[in-house]
């Protein structure tokens, strides 16, 4: 099954048979052996230290450029499996980018142009027959800016599962992603409201269960809390922590205190100075377990920025 481009095709997606359903509600755990055969762990210098077994995602000298300037440069690295990960680095260094090819919602930029290998449990992600549609149903993305539709709350999350046909009680789906987001005791009396009445941090919930609506088994999320109050912003951290028994996290954030709290892996870019403003280019400088990253950073540019130096 390695490489099989009909893992992401739902008629054929063994997590969908009801002998491998979990608990309702929850992602069903993928069955070993049947998606992937197991990906050797590989360590490979003294900064990426992605030794890491079965891998969600794994990319390899993934570079993006938008027209000619290239954006970033050869970014290898394994993502782990329900945990979270964490990309921090200053402005411009290329994490939305990055972030954006795990379900390639880089396509959705004409001028983007995207190289090297993205793999997702074993299979191209950028491979020929690779349905983006699928790709963004098991891959779901959540913004810096709360970006609900104009609809109600239940047609909010009842949009996903509708145009992907999903089978099932609509009310169902729907109180199960708002209930898995927090989100269900504050709205349940009003679900045929506009989300607009929402508070930011509600909305932002609400853009949670959305993407869970159409059970996801990956959660990216592009600086979810940046337009967040504390209690908000606490909100969703508990809520990432939970979520992360059933879905593999991939966040973005420029607070570090965030990364360091939530996270049990970082990657630390920067934008390497070329010998012109144009020439900025993203580059990947170290990867690891968060408390390393944080307490003993191997890199000197990394210990710099986690401690406030530069960024
Ligand atoms: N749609 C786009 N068109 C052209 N260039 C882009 C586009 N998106 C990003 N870039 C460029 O790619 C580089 C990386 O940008 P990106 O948004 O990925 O960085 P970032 O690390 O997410 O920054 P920030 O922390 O400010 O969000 C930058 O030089 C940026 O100008
Ligand atoms: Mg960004």
């Amino acid at each position: 099954m390695v490489g099989d481009v009909s893992d992401l095709d739902p008629a054929s997606d063994p997590r969908e048979e009801p002998a491998s359903r979990g608990v309702p509600g929850q992602v069903p755990a993928v069955p070993a052996g049947q998606v992937h055969a197991p990906i050797p762990a590989v360590a490979h210098d003294d900064v990426i230290d992605d030794a890491i077994e079965n891998p969600v995602f794994i990319t390899e000298k993934l570079s993006v450029s938008y027209g000619t300037s290239p954006a970033v440069l050869d970014v290898s690295l394994r993502v782990p499996e329900k945990q979270i990960t964490a990309f921090i680095g200053p402005s411009g260094c290329g994490k939305s980018t990055i972030i954006r090819c795990f379900n390639r919602m880089n396509d959705l930029i004409p001028a983007a142009r995207v190289e090297g290998t993205v793999r997702y449990h074993g299979v191209d992600l950028y491979g020929n027959e690779i349905d983006s549609v699928q790709v963004r149903k098991r891959i779901g993305m959540v913004f810096q800016k709360p970006n609900p539709f104009p609809k109600s709350i239940y047609d909010n999350i009842a949009f996903g599962p509708k145009v992907l046909g999903m089978k099932g009680s609509m009310d169902q789906i729907v109180e199960q992603a708002l209930r898995r987001a927090s989100l269900w005791d504050d709205v349940k009396d009003r679900l045929k409201d506009n989300a607009f009445g929402m508070s930011g941090g509600q909305q932002q919930r609400l853009c949670i269960a959305r993407a869970l609506a159409t059970n996801p088994d990956v959660l990216l999320m592009d600086e979810p809390c940046s337009a967040l109050d504390p209690i908000s912003t606490g909100r969703i951290e508990d809520l990432m922590h939970e979520l992360k028994e059933t879905v593999s996290i991939v966040i973005v954030t420029h607070n570090m205190q965030q990364a360091a709290r939530v996270s049990d892996r970082t990657a630390f870019f920067i934008v390497d100075m070329g010998s012109s403003e144009e020439a900025r280019i993203g580059r990947l400088v170290e990867y690891g377990p968060t408390s390393r990253i944080f307490t003993n950073p191997h890199d000197i540019r990394t210990e710099e920025y986690v401690s406030g130096k530069f960024g």
